[in-house]
Protein backbone atom coordinates (compact mmCIF):
# COMPACT_ATOMS: atom_id res chain seq x y z
CA UNK A 1 0.00 0.00 0.00
CA UNK A 2 1.41 3.44 -1.29
CA UNK A 3 -0.33 6.90 -0.41
CA UNK A 4 -0.56 7.93 -4.06
CA UNK A 5 -0.10 11.52 -4.51
CA UNK A 6 -1.07 13.31 -8.08
CA UNK A 7 -0.15 16.98 -8.39
CA UNK A 8 -1.70 18.63 -11.04
CA UNK A 9 -1.94 22.67 -11.63
CA UNK A 10 -4.20 23.40 -14.99
CA UNK A 11 -1.50 25.61 -15.95
CA UNK A 12 2.27 24.99 -17.18
CA UNK A 13 4.89 27.15 -15.50
CA UNK A 14 3.68 27.05 -11.86
CA UNK A 15 5.81 24.68 -10.35
CA UNK A 16 4.47 21.49 -10.63
CA UNK A 17 7.51 19.68 -11.59
CA UNK A 18 9.50 21.17 -8.61
CA UNK A 19 7.30 20.50 -6.11
CA UNK A 20 6.82 16.94 -7.18
CA UNK A 21 10.56 16.84 -7.18
CA UNK A 22 11.76 18.49 -4.03
CA UNK A 23 8.98 17.21 -2.06
CA UNK A 24 9.54 13.57 -2.54
CA UNK A 25 13.24 14.71 -1.67
CA UNK A 26 11.65 15.82 1.48
CA UNK A 27 9.74 12.72 2.45
CA UNK A 28 12.52 10.65 1.51
CA UNK A 29 14.14 12.48 4.16
CA UNK A 30 11.68 11.89 6.70
CA UNK A 31 12.60 8.35 6.34
CA UNK A 32 10.00 7.40 3.53
CA UNK A 33 10.61 5.30 0.60
CA UNK A 34 9.04 7.14 -2.18
CA UNK A 35 9.01 6.74 -5.69
CA UNK A 36 8.08 10.20 -8.05
CA UNK A 37 6.53 9.00 -11.83
CA UNK A 38 7.43 11.43 -13.79
CA UNK A 39 4.11 11.70 -15.93
CA UNK A 40 4.97 15.33 -17.20
CA UNK A 41 5.41 15.55 -21.21
CA UNK A 42 6.23 18.92 -20.81
CA UNK A 43 10.02 19.91 -21.90
CA UNK A 44 10.43 21.44 -18.02
CA UNK A 45 10.15 17.76 -16.71
CA UNK A 46 12.21 15.93 -14.05
CA UNK A 47 14.42 15.03 -16.47
CA UNK A 48 15.54 19.15 -16.91
CA UNK A 49 15.32 19.53 -12.90
CA UNK A 50 17.64 16.47 -12.24
CA UNK A 51 20.04 16.21 -15.26
CA UNK A 52 19.08 12.69 -15.68
CA UNK A 53 17.85 11.87 -19.43
CA UNK A 54 16.13 8.07 -19.11
CA UNK A 55 17.29 5.84 -22.52
CA UNK A 56 14.27 3.35 -21.28
CA UNK A 57 10.92 4.71 -20.25
CA UNK A 58 7.34 3.16 -19.39
CA UNK A 59 6.84 3.10 -23.51
CA UNK A 60 9.27 -0.31 -23.62
CA UNK A 61 7.41 -1.21 -20.42
CA UNK A 62 3.86 -1.20 -22.49
CA UNK A 63 5.61 -2.85 -25.31
CA UNK A 64 6.61 -5.75 -23.28
CA UNK A 65 10.62 -5.30 -23.94
CA UNK A 66 11.49 -4.32 -20.05
CA UNK A 67 9.84 -4.93 -16.79
CA UNK A 68 9.01 -1.70 -14.55
CA UNK A 69 12.06 -2.80 -12.66
CA UNK A 70 14.38 -2.23 -15.17
CA UNK A 71 13.08 1.33 -16.60
CA UNK A 72 13.48 2.96 -12.61
CA UNK A 73 16.12 5.22 -11.97
CA UNK A 74 17.25 3.52 -8.50
CA UNK A 75 18.17 5.79 -5.84
CA UNK A 76 18.58 9.62 -7.18
CA UNK A 77 19.43 11.14 -3.72
CA UNK A 78 17.23 8.92 -2.21
CA UNK A 79 14.03 8.64 -4.26
CA UNK A 80 13.32 6.59 -7.11
CA UNK A 81 11.88 7.92 -10.46
CA UNK A 82 9.43 6.00 -13.16
CA UNK A 83 10.36 8.20 -16.71
CA UNK A 84 6.97 7.81 -17.90
CA UNK A 85 7.28 10.31 -20.86
CA UNK A 86 6.17 9.10 -23.93
CA UNK A 87 4.78 5.97 -22.39
CA UNK A 88 2.18 8.09 -20.88
CA UNK A 89 1.23 10.08 -24.47
CA UNK A 90 0.75 6.46 -25.14
CA UNK A 91 -2.17 5.49 -22.93
CA UNK A 92 -4.41 7.65 -25.41
CA UNK A 93 -3.49 4.67 -27.66
CA UNK A 94 -3.36 1.46 -25.51
CA UNK A 95 -4.95 -1.91 -26.79
CA UNK A 96 -6.85 -3.83 -24.23
CA UNK A 97 -3.89 -5.77 -23.61
CA UNK A 98 -1.28 -3.84 -23.07
CA UNK A 99 -3.39 -1.89 -20.40
CA UNK A 100 -3.28 -5.56 -18.86
CA UNK A 101 0.60 -5.14 -19.35
CA UNK A 102 1.11 -2.02 -17.70
CA UNK A 103 -1.32 -2.78 -14.69
CA UNK A 104 0.37 -6.00 -13.86
CA UNK A 105 3.78 -4.38 -14.57
CA UNK A 106 2.77 -2.67 -11.16
CA UNK A 107 1.94 -5.95 -9.62
CA UNK A 108 6.04 -6.31 -9.08
CA UNK A 109 6.87 -2.83 -7.14
CA UNK A 110 4.91 -2.63 -3.59
CA UNK A 111 7.44 -1.49 -1.21
CA UNK A 112 6.77 2.27 -1.56
CA UNK A 113 5.41 4.73 1.37
CA UNK A 114 4.49 7.21 -1.59
CA UNK A 115 3.77 7.61 -5.04
CA UNK A 116 4.12 11.13 -6.51
CA UNK A 117 2.41 11.74 -9.83
CA UNK A 118 4.12 14.99 -11.80
CA UNK A 119 1.49 15.67 -14.65
CA UNK A 120 1.29 17.86 -17.73
CA UNK A 121 0.19 21.25 -18.14
CA UNK A 122 -3.53 21.19 -18.86
CA UNK A 123 -6.46 18.89 -18.30
CA UNK A 124 -5.45 16.05 -21.10
CA UNK A 125 -7.16 13.05 -20.79
CA UNK A 126 -4.08 11.32 -18.87
CA UNK A 127 -4.28 13.72 -16.34
CA UNK A 128 -7.96 13.48 -15.27
CA UNK A 129 -7.36 10.11 -15.59
CA UNK A 130 -4.38 10.31 -13.10
CA UNK A 131 -6.13 12.83 -10.96
CA UNK A 132 -9.69 10.42 -10.68
CA UNK A 133 -7.66 7.54 -9.72
CA UNK A 134 -5.44 9.11 -6.81
CA UNK A 135 -7.14 9.72 -3.31
CA UNK A 136 -4.78 12.62 -3.17
CA UNK A 137 -4.26 15.37 -5.03
CA UNK A 138 -2.24 18.55 -4.63
CA UNK A 139 -3.39 21.61 -6.87
CA UNK A 140 -0.51 24.35 -7.42
CA UNK A 141 -1.73 27.84 -8.19
CA UNK A 142 0.15 31.00 -8.16
CA UNK A 143 -1.49 34.03 -7.02
CA UNK A 144 -1.83 34.96 -10.87
CA UNK A 145 -5.32 35.52 -12.31
CA UNK A 146 -4.46 33.31 -15.08
CA UNK A 147 -3.25 30.32 -12.87
CA UNK A 148 -6.41 30.39 -10.54
CA UNK A 149 -8.52 30.68 -13.23
CA UNK A 150 -6.52 27.20 -14.58
CA UNK A 151 -7.24 25.95 -11.16
CA UNK A 152 -10.56 26.70 -11.39
CA UNK A 153 -11.63 25.26 -14.67
CA UNK A 154 -9.74 21.85 -12.81
CA UNK A 155 -11.56 21.81 -10.40
CA UNK A 156 -14.53 22.31 -12.32
CA UNK A 157 -13.86 19.07 -14.25
CA UNK A 158 -12.88 17.38 -11.34
CA UNK A 159 -16.14 18.00 -9.95
CA UNK A 160 -18.48 16.95 -13.23
CA UNK A 161 -16.51 13.72 -12.76
CA UNK A 162 -17.65 13.59 -8.90
CA UNK A 163 -14.30 13.71 -7.42
CA UNK A 164 -14.84 12.83 -3.88
CA UNK A 165 -12.15 13.99 -1.38
CA UNK A 166 -10.87 17.69 -0.93
CA UNK A 167 -7.92 19.02 -2.89
CA UNK A 168 -5.11 20.51 -1.64
CA UNK A 169 -4.17 23.50 -2.81
CA UNK A 170 -0.79 24.68 -2.59
CA UNK A 171 0.28 28.02 -3.60
CA UNK A 172 3.77 28.39 -5.27
CA UNK A 173 6.03 31.39 -5.94
CA UNK A 174 3.96 33.61 -3.20
CA UNK A 175 5.74 36.93 -3.00
CA UNK A 176 3.72 38.42 -0.08
CA UNK A 177 1.58 36.04 2.51
CA UNK A 178 -1.58 38.23 2.22
CA UNK A 179 -1.63 37.95 -1.74
CA UNK A 180 -1.79 34.16 -0.91
CA UNK A 181 -4.20 34.05 1.20
CA UNK A 182 -5.90 36.28 -0.31
CA UNK A 183 -5.44 34.16 -3.73
CA UNK A 184 -6.67 30.93 -1.81
CA UNK A 185 -9.81 32.85 -0.13
CA UNK A 186 -10.83 33.75 -3.62
CA UNK A 187 -10.90 30.09 -5.24
CA UNK A 188 -12.07 28.52 -2.10
CA UNK A 189 -14.87 30.89 -2.65
CA UNK A 190 -15.41 30.74 -6.03
CA UNK A 191 -15.43 26.35 -5.22
CA UNK A 192 -18.04 26.58 -2.86
CA UNK A 193 -20.65 29.00 -4.76
CA UNK A 194 -20.24 26.86 -8.49
CA UNK A 195 -18.94 23.84 -7.52
CA UNK A 196 -19.20 19.97 -5.80
CA UNK A 197 -15.86 19.75 -4.92
CA UNK A 198 -14.00 20.49 -1.62
CA UNK A 199 -10.45 22.49 -1.29
CA UNK A 200 -8.34 22.81 1.59
CA UNK A 201 -5.11 24.18 2.20
CA UNK A 202 -1.76 22.44 2.13
CA UNK A 203 0.19 25.36 2.43
CA UNK A 204 2.45 27.82 0.17
CA UNK A 205 5.61 27.99 -1.49
CA UNK A 206 8.06 31.31 -1.29
CA UNK A 207 9.22 32.77 -4.27
CA UNK A 208 12.71 32.08 -4.20
CA UNK A 209 15.74 32.97 -6.54
CA UNK A 210 17.55 29.67 -5.30
CA UNK A 211 14.45 27.88 -6.86
CA UNK A 212 16.23 29.34 -10.42
CA UNK A 213 19.60 28.67 -9.73
CA UNK A 214 19.25 25.07 -8.65
CA UNK A 215 17.37 24.50 -11.94
CA UNK A 216 19.88 26.42 -13.63
CA UNK A 217 22.31 23.74 -12.17
CA UNK A 218 19.54 20.86 -12.69
CA UNK A 219 20.26 20.21 -8.91
CA UNK A 220 16.84 19.86 -6.83
CA UNK A 221 16.76 22.97 -4.52
CA UNK A 222 15.77 20.75 -1.64
CA UNK A 223 19.41 19.03 -2.10
CA UNK A 224 21.52 22.63 -2.84
CA UNK A 225 19.96 24.63 -0.63
CA UNK A 226 18.69 23.15 2.19
CA UNK A 227 17.83 26.12 4.35
CA UNK A 228 16.52 28.26 1.61
CA UNK A 229 13.02 29.71 2.22
CA UNK A 230 11.91 27.17 -0.78
CA UNK A 231 13.07 24.27 1.03
CA UNK A 232 11.58 25.56 4.17
CA UNK A 233 8.50 25.57 2.59
CA UNK A 234 8.65 22.02 1.07
CA UNK A 235 9.74 20.99 4.73
CA UNK A 236 6.40 22.86 6.16
CA UNK A 237 3.95 20.56 3.62
CA UNK A 238 5.97 17.69 4.31
CA UNK A 239 4.81 17.93 7.89
CA UNK A 240 1.40 18.56 6.77
CA UNK A 241 1.15 15.96 4.74
CA UNK A 242 2.76 13.31 6.93
CA UNK A 243 0.52 14.60 9.89
CA UNK A 244 -3.02 13.83 8.17
CA UNK A 245 -5.39 11.67 10.74
CA UNK A 246 -6.69 9.43 7.54
CA UNK A 247 -5.26 7.09 5.57
CA UNK A 248 -7.82 7.02 2.38
CA UNK A 249 -5.13 7.77 0.14
CA UNK A 250 -3.34 4.52 0.82
CA UNK A 251 -4.09 2.04 -2.14
CA UNK A 252 -2.05 -0.66 -3.83
CA UNK A 253 -0.44 0.23 -7.13
CA UNK A 254 -2.23 -1.93 -9.62
CA UNK A 255 -5.62 -0.64 -7.88
CA UNK A 256 -4.80 2.73 -9.18
CA UNK A 257 -3.93 1.74 -12.79
CA UNK A 258 -6.81 -0.21 -12.73
CA UNK A 259 -8.86 2.95 -11.48
CA UNK A 260 -6.92 5.30 -13.97
CA UNK A 261 -7.37 3.64 -17.07
CA UNK A 262 -10.77 2.25 -15.73
CA UNK A 263 -11.79 6.00 -15.92
CA UNK A 264 -9.77 6.20 -19.21
CA UNK A 265 -11.91 3.19 -21.14
CA UNK A 266 -15.18 4.88 -19.72
CA UNK A 267 -14.64 7.95 -20.86
CA UNK A 268 -12.63 8.14 -23.95
CA UNK A 269 -12.19 4.34 -25.04
CA UNK A 270 -9.25 2.32 -24.94
CA UNK A 271 -8.76 0.20 -28.18
CA UNK A 272 -9.37 -3.34 -29.01
CA UNK A 273 -6.61 -5.01 -29.83
CA UNK A 274 -5.71 -4.96 -33.56
CA UNK A 275 -7.38 -7.54 -35.32
CA UNK A 276 -6.58 -8.36 -39.27
CA UNK A 277 -8.64 -6.81 -41.33
CA UNK A 278 -8.97 -7.28 -45.44
CA UNK A 279 -7.55 -3.67 -46.97
CA UNK A 280 -9.35 -2.81 -49.59
CA UNK A 281 -6.90 -3.40 -52.69
CA UNK A 282 -6.20 -0.75 -55.16
CA UNK A 283 -7.30 -1.49 -58.63
CA UNK A 284 -4.48 -1.97 -61.09
CA UNK A 285 -2.12 -1.60 -58.23
CA UNK A 286 0.91 -3.74 -60.20
CA UNK A 287 3.14 -3.67 -57.05
CA UNK A 288 0.46 -5.00 -54.84
CA UNK A 289 -0.54 -7.77 -56.97
CA UNK A 290 2.57 -8.58 -57.47
CA UNK A 291 3.54 -9.21 -54.06
CA UNK A 292 0.50 -10.66 -53.25
CA UNK A 293 1.25 -13.20 -55.94
CA UNK A 294 4.54 -13.87 -54.46
CA UNK A 295 2.84 -14.52 -51.34
CA UNK A 296 0.61 -16.63 -52.84
CA UNK A 297 3.01 -18.76 -54.24
CA UNK A 298 5.33 -19.20 -50.95
CA UNK A 299 1.97 -19.95 -48.70
CA UNK A 300 1.23 -22.85 -51.43
CA UNK A 301 4.72 -23.83 -51.35
CA UNK A 302 4.33 -24.12 -47.47
CA UNK A 303 0.83 -25.74 -47.52
CA UNK A 304 2.72 -29.12 -49.35
CA UNK A 305 5.70 -28.62 -47.32
CA UNK A 306 3.24 -29.42 -44.67
CA UNK A 307 1.79 -32.35 -46.62
CA UNK A 308 4.28 -34.41 -46.98
CA UNK A 309 5.47 -33.87 -43.49
CA UNK A 310 1.98 -35.28 -42.50
CA UNK A 311 2.08 -38.25 -44.56
CA UNK A 312 5.76 -39.12 -43.41
CA UNK A 313 4.64 -38.89 -39.77
CA UNK A 314 1.49 -41.15 -40.80
CA UNK A 315 3.54 -43.49 -42.76
CA UNK A 316 6.20 -43.85 -39.92
CA UNK A 317 3.07 -44.26 -37.03
CA UNK A 318 1.87 -46.88 -38.80
CA UNK A 319 5.12 -49.15 -39.45
CA UNK A 320 5.51 -48.49 -35.60
CA UNK A 321 1.84 -49.78 -34.62
CA UNK A 322 2.48 -52.78 -37.15
CA UNK A 323 5.82 -53.77 -35.50
CA UNK A 324 4.09 -53.16 -31.90
CA UNK A 325 1.44 -55.67 -32.89
CA UNK A 326 3.91 -58.50 -34.29
CA UNK A 327 5.58 -58.17 -31.08
CA UNK A 328 2.34 -58.11 -29.00
CA UNK A 329 4.26 -55.80 -26.57
CA UNK A 330 2.68 -53.72 -24.01
CA UNK A 331 2.75 -49.85 -24.88
CA UNK A 332 6.03 -48.24 -24.05
CA UNK A 333 5.56 -45.16 -21.99
CA UNK A 334 5.21 -42.72 -24.74
CA UNK A 335 1.95 -44.42 -25.99
CA UNK A 336 0.53 -44.02 -22.33
CA UNK A 337 -3.28 -42.14 -22.19
CA UNK A 338 -2.31 -38.86 -21.08
CA UNK A 339 -6.01 -38.81 -19.57
CA UNK A 340 -5.26 -39.19 -16.02
CA UNK A 341 -8.79 -41.45 -15.69
CA UNK A 342 -7.93 -43.77 -17.87
CA UNK A 343 -4.43 -43.64 -16.06
CA UNK A 344 -5.45 -44.73 -13.37
CA UNK A 345 -7.85 -47.97 -14.63
CA UNK A 346 -5.11 -49.06 -16.17
CA UNK A 347 -2.81 -48.69 -13.47
CA UNK A 348 0.80 -47.30 -15.25
N1 LIG B 1 9.06 29.06 -5.69
C1 LIG B 1 9.63 29.48 -6.81
N2 LIG B 1 10.42 30.57 -6.80
C2 LIG B 1 10.99 31.01 -7.93
N3 LIG B 1 10.85 30.45 -9.12
C3 LIG B 1 10.09 29.36 -9.21
C4 LIG B 1 9.43 28.80 -8.07
N4 LIG B 1 8.75 27.70 -8.46
C5 LIG B 1 8.96 27.57 -9.78
N5 LIG B 1 9.77 28.54 -10.23
C6 LIG B 1 10.22 28.75 -11.62
O1 LIG B 1 9.20 28.33 -12.50
C7 LIG B 1 9.73 27.46 -13.48
C8 LIG B 1 8.71 26.41 -13.83
O2 LIG B 1 8.57 25.51 -12.77
P1 LIG B 1 8.12 24.01 -13.01
O3 LIG B 1 8.22 23.27 -11.73
O4 LIG B 1 8.86 23.43 -14.17
O5 LIG B 1 6.60 24.24 -13.42
P2 LIG B 1 5.53 23.26 -14.08
O6 LIG B 1 5.98 21.87 -13.82
O7 LIG B 1 4.25 23.60 -13.40
O8 LIG B 1 5.49 23.59 -15.53
C9 LIG B 1 11.00 26.86 -12.86
O9 LIG B 1 11.94 26.58 -13.86
C10 LIG B 1 11.47 27.93 -11.93
O10 LIG B 1 12.38 28.75 -12.60
MG1 LIG C 1 6.33 20.34 -15.21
Amino acid sequence: MARIITITSGKGGVGKTGISLNLSLSLASEGYKVCLFDADLGLANVNILTGIYPKKDLESVISGQFGLNEIIIKDFQGIDIIPGSSGVEKIADLTRTQTGTLISAFLDIKDYDYFIFDTSAGISSQVLSFCMASHEIILVATCEPTSLTDAYSMLKVLSKYQYKNPVKVVINQVKQGKAAQKAYAKLKDTVKRFLCINVEPLGIVAWDKNVRAAVISQTPFFMLFPDTIASKCIKAITQKLINRADSTGDMPLEIFWDKCLSFFEKHYKIKKDPVLQKAPLKEKDPDTLKALSNIESKLSMLIKEVGAIKQFIEIHEFAAKKSRNKKNQAPGPKEIALDFESWLKKGY
